[in-house]
């Protein structure tokens, strides 16, 4: 049996190799290295692909947040809401700009941002709500997006997990993740669901204004070469890294299909065992399981980790601190309201998940964790 990895990139990567490898050195042939015309295209490429109007492509997914939020205009002190139970890029752009997160519960089920709790959240300087697709699933956006027009508030979702994943509304309209609000964002990290050789990110908007200020954002803020009229960052994707992408793209559904292949062997395997909880598949949101995260409700998952490491089996824990207790963000609240996040601190464990995932890899998985329960 191959060694079984979290992520394994050199073997998705060996299927695309011959033809790749060309488009790279066409690449460096040209010289074309910023702002080449391989960019362009991803991003035009994209943007028919999300059946979004305009795809900004930037460095990094944090970037991406980051230029989504300078882009809207806040005060220092306008207060942002977001998850408590994600990874920490979503929290930090908004203290570095000087806006005040305010971090509100998970649902136990779907670990997106709990909708009753963000409501409770809204206050008089709220201007803006960060909900994180997390692990693969889109956030309850009907609700999300209902609540942000009661409430006059902007919206950008944070889709780097979730690339791909497709939201149902109650009125039958489908969307992908990342295109519902005014603004979205991802990440081209390379472990992500759509991941390039290196860094990247990009920004979504429907909103021809907004798109014009962000291009010039990630620019230095300029509209007009060596004229700057606001204040921007330097924040580009590479022809290298685009190159990737394009040749990625055509198949991001196809890795989609195939994490959720593994997924349901996971689901199937795991059903009776009453110790175990498998993610729930929400029924407004495909699911393309960027982490497969399972629940251990009798308090030995970091028992279940360790016997995993045994048997050379990794096994990850997305996210073992919740974001307000962290230092650099800390917010002294009440746990009550953080029941379920502090819950699913204790209780998660992500197993591998990957496109390259075989049978017998999932079979071995899927009899280890058993075998641990058995014992
Ligand atoms: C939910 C979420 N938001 C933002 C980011 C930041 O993306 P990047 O690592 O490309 O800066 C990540 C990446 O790990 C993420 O998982």
């Amino acid at each position: 049996m191959k060694a079984i990895q979290m992520v394994d990139l050199q073997s998705q990567y060996y299927k695309i190799k011959s033809d790749l490898d060309n488009a790279l050195l066409n690449v460096i042939d040209s010289a074309a290295f910023i702002n080449g015309p391989e960019v362009r295209t991803f991003q035009a490429e994209l943007e028919q692909y999300l059946d979004v109007k305009h795809v900004i492509p930037c460095a990094n997914g944090t970037d991406a947040l980051q230029i989504a939020l300078m882009a809207l205009d806040l005060k220092e002190g306008d207060e942002v809401i977001t998850a408590d139970f994600t990874f920490a890029a979503t929290v930090e752009v908004i203290h570095l700009l000087k806006l005040k997160s305010v971090l509100v519960d998970v649902d136990y089920d779907t670990f997106t941002m709990d909708t009753e709790k963000l409501k409770a959240a809204i206050t008089p300087k709220t201007k803006a709500i960060i909900p994180v697709h997390l692990f693969g699933q889109c956030a309850n956006m009907e609700e999300i997006l209902k609540i942000a027009k009661e409430h006059n508030l902007y919206v950008i979702e944070d889709d780097a997990q979730a690339i791909g994943a497709e939201f149902t509304f109650s009125d039958g309209t489908v969307k992908k993740g990342g295109t519902m609000a005014i603004l979205g964002t991802t990440s081209f990290f390379p472990s992500k669901n759509l991941g390039c050789y290196g860094d990247g990110g990009a920004i979504f908007t429907n909103d021809d204004e907004l798109a014009f200020k962000i291009r010039g954002i990630v620019n230095h803020g300029m509209y007009e070469r060596y004229y700057h009229d606001e204040i921007g960052v330097n924040s580009r994707l590479d022809s290298l890294q685009a190159t990737v992408l394009r040749k990625k793209l055509p198949l991001l559904d196809s890795y989609n299909e195939a994490r959720r292949k593994a997924a349901d062997f996971y689901d199937e395997a795991f059903a009776s065992n009453p110790n175990i909880l498998t993610p729930k598949r929400a029924e407004y949101s495909s699911h393309v399981f960027h982490q497969y995260t399972l629940r251990i409700t009798n308090g030995k998952r970091n028992e279940l980790r360790d016997f995993l490491a045994t048997k050379e089996i990794p096994a990850m824990i997305y996210y073992p601190v919740a974001l307000r207790k962290q230092k650099a963000y800390f917010q002294d609240s009440d746990p009550k309201d953080f029941v379920n996040t502090d819950k699913l601190l204790d209780e998660v464990i992500s197993l591998p998940m990957h496109t390259e995932l075989d049978e017998e890899q999932l079979k071995y998985i899927t009899d280890s964790v058993l075998e641990f329960f058995e014992k």
